[in-house]
């Protein structure tokens, strides 16, 4: 029977760091579904249509990779796939804990959903959605960090109040997660 595994996450924007977990999980699973929260605690950065479209450009071509929203919770989404497992990204020791806890309150709740972590690329340890929203706010060379088309997509996009010296965004936009 052909393996599903979910990849869940607010990709606010997608970076180099989530594409090489795609990869790695295509290699694993016969089919990746990438789950992007609708339910982030702050408003986020990027629209969820935007996040959407730029997670199936970035996509394309990559193989048997479905690129879906969802709400409520991981569990209830997992069971309606279905799916067994979830993909993780671990970056370093400090994303452990709360990933952790995490994987734990999940397979509490559905014993039968496993979380599987996958280590990026030494390249991308460092990277995260955060960082890149924050050097795009303050005008740095966010470029480098996220595939053409999200670079592409966040030139287009206006920065609101510019570089004032705060971290995040004070134009009133995103303060949420840091994946
Ligand atoms: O990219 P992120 O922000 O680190 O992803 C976090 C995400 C979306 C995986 C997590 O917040 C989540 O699973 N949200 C769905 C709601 C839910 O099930 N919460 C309980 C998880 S313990």
């Amino acid at each position: 029977m052909a393996t599903t595994a979910i990849y869940p996450g607010s990709f606010d924007p997608v970076t180099h760091g989530h594409v090489d977990i795609i990869q790695r999980s295509l290699k694993l699973f016969d089919r990746v579904v990438v789950a992007v929260t609708q339910n982030l605690s702050k408003r986020p950065f990027l629209p969820l249509e935007e996040r959407i479209f730029l997670l199936e450009r970035v996509t394309e071509g990559m193989g048997p990779v479905t690129v879906v929203s969802f709400t409520g919770l991981l569990v209830d989404f997992a069971r309606s796939v279905p799916a067994h497992i979830v993909i993780r990204g671990l970056r370093a020791v400090s994303d452990f804990e709360l990933e952790l806890q995490m994987a734990l309150t999940n397979r509490a709740i559905d014993a039968e959903l496993e979380t599987a972590f996958l280590m990026p690329s030494g390249r991308f340890v460092f990277l995260s959605s955060g960082l890149v929203r924050e050097i795009w706010q303050l005008g740095g060379p966010f470029e480098k960090f996220v595939p053409e088309v999200v670079a592409d997509h966040l030139r287009r996009k206006p920065r609101g109040v510019e570089n004032d010296g705060l971290p995040g965004w004070a134009g009133g936009g995103w303060t949420g997660g840091d994946s």
